[in-house]
């Protein structure tokens, strides 16, 4: 049994996490018959609890190879990744549903790999539902669902592993503009209401600055942290804030001189 102690210790240790990941001196490289490509070179970040980081880069710069390392379904060929709060939660561009699955089951399938008891997990999946606007769509299929509706189950099933850092890999990239700016605007509300830390991968420079509190921008060939940008804009913001378009002009010039100094596309 936990001691008044021990307790108190474990407060200590939440109290002195300063990041929800910790990426140090990180270096990826892929062997081909070719030879090894160095895809990311000494790549360091810190995530802090509740702060929402987007990775901007360019087509093949290495930012799904990063958010891999990071969720840790890959190791990096140098440097150490922390994530203090256990496991992240993933969302990827394909929402990787379970076709044969209703929504909520899709849901409960989370609950349940996360220990959650029976009884509770319908409720639970209900809430989180609820929680992306989907509220009475629990027995709908996966075909029954648009592309947007689909997102928002697969952001309530990332939600369902109550890790306290999210990771998306370009997760609204396949939406039509209107479907996205209304994802944008849900995602801000929950990762206000939920507090969790978010590190967005994103290709789309508007996208980048309409969401984040930093933007981080990577290069090309190899991979390495090339500029980043503290956003102070107010949320929430709309996609067609002057200030918002102001920084994407700034910020795309800088990609765009990335992309020419790295002679691809
Ligand atoms: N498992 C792998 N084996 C070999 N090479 C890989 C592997 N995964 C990624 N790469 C290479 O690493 C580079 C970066 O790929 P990555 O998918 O991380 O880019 P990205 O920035 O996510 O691009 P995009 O915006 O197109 O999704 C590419 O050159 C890719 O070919
Ligand atoms: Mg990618």
């Amino acid at each position: 049994m936990a001691t008044t102690a021990t307790l108190a210790k474990a407060e200590e240790d939440r109290a002195a996490v300063t990041h929800a990941a910790r990426i140090e001196h990180v270096s990826k490289s892929f062997g081909g018959p070719a030879g090894s490509q160095l895809v990311l070179d000494d790549i360091s970040l810190d995530v802090a609890p509740g702060e929402f980081v987007t990775l901007l880069g360019a087509s093949g710069c290495g930012k799904s190879t990063l958010l891999n390392l990071v969720a840790g379904l890959d190791r990096p060929s140098a440097g150490s990744i922390e994530t203090p709060g256990g496991r992240p939660a993933l969302m990827f561009q394909e929402h990787a549903l379970f076709p044969w699955l209703t929504a909520g089951k899709n849901i409960e399938l989370a609950l349940r790999l996360r220990g959650v008891p029976k009884a509770e997990r319908r409720p639970e999946a209900e809430r989180l539902l609820e929680l992306v606007r989907l509220g009475g769509s629990y027995r709908k299929r996966v075909h029954e669902l648009s592309g947007g509706m689909r997102q928002r189950v697969a952001l309530a099933r990332a939600l369902a592993q109550d890790s306290d850092l999210l990771l998306m890999d370009e997760p609204f990239a396949a939406l039509d503009a209107i479907t996205r700016d209304v994802l944008h605007d849900e995602l801000t509300r929950i990762w206000r209401e939920t507090k969790l830390s978010v590190l967005f991968v994103t290709h789309n420079v508007r996208e980048a600055v309409r969401l984040a509190e930093r933007v981080v921008l990577l290069s090309s060939r190899p991979g390495r942290i090339a500029r980043e940008w503290t956003i102070g804009i107010p949320q929430p913001r709309r996609i067609e804030d002057a200030a918002v378009a102001e920084l994407s002009v700034e910020i795309t010039e800088e990609l765009r001189g990335e992309i020419r100094r790295h002679g691809q596309h």
